[in-house]
């Protein structure tokens, strides 16, 4: 495997092909970007702590009957995936107001939502992924209407999967983002990754305080320090509720 052979590079993952058109390898780097790349950095061992947390994830979603590109994880960095088109849409759902939401609407941080919201960004670096509607999706054909309804409708189901399984781990899951590919069959599989680069993580035993709460990348993008920490913490959480089973 040489840089020569990248099929792409994005701000997080390189994706290699493999000798099976039909099966992708995800290698995990330790590369961080805010901001829309922005703001740039590195995490010790972020590539590592992501894969494996993203792999025991997608595994626990497979069982409760969640399709996703994952396949197994032949190293501690990589994830061997099926082939997918990524949908061009960064799906986030929200359980509690933070980041943009509350820069967009003013609620306060930490308010606590009625139900969750599930939202939909155009994945566009240079138009700075804006928020879409339904009729802009449909409208740009980004997604067909029975796509974005299977979308919101697995969104939720994750949601409370991920909600609970994070509770175990003493975290609120505040919110996340997924991203959906269509394989060669047209099926809808979850894909990306699930992990404190995608997530924002609270510790529950830190109560209020909104900086030693934060177990997820805000600690970079916000210069809170002990980024490696928190990663690694949220990592010996997760191994520990995945054996407890
Ligand atoms: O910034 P915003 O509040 O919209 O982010 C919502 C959630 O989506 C956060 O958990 C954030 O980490 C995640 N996100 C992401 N990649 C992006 C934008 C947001 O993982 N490009």
């Amino acid at each position: 495997m040489t840089a020569q052979t990248k099929l792409y590079e994005g701000k997080a993952k390189i994706i290699y092909p493999t000798d099976n058109p039909e099966i992708l390898l995800a290698v995990f780097k330790d590369d961080a970007t805010a901001f829309n790349a922005q703001k740039r950095g590195s995490i010790q061992n972020k590539g590592t702590v992501n894969n494996i947390i993203s792999s025991k994830i997608f595994q626990q979603l497979e069982a409760r009957g969640v399709k996703t590109h994952f396949i197994e994880s032949p190293a501690p960095n990589q994830m061997r995936i099926k082939a997918v088109k990524i949908l061009p849409l960064e799906v986030v759902v929200r359980n509690i107001a933070a980041g943009s939401l509350c820069q967009q609407t003013g609620l306060p941080l930490g308010t606590v939502l009625k139900m969750p919201l599930v939202e939909f960004y155009y994945k566009n670096d240079q138009l700075g992924d804006p928020l879409l509607t339904r009729d802009r999706i449909l409208l740009m054909e980004l997604a067909t209407p029975e796509q974005v309804d299977s979308i919101i409708h697995l969104a939720l189901q994750i949601n409370e999967f991920l909600k609970e399984f994070f509770q175990g781990c003493g975290i609120t899951l505040v919110d996340f983002k997924l991203e959906f590919g269509l394989d060669s069959q047209q099926q809808l599989l979850l894909a990306d990754e699930i992990s404190p680069d995608t997530c924002r993580l609270w510790d529950v035993s830190a109560g209020d305080d909104p900086n030693r709460r934060v177990l997820d990348k805000d600690r970079f993008r916000r210069d809170l320090g002990n980024v490696e920490d928190a990663y690694q913490e949220v990592l010996r959480r997760v191994l520990e509720a995945v054996e407890k089973g």
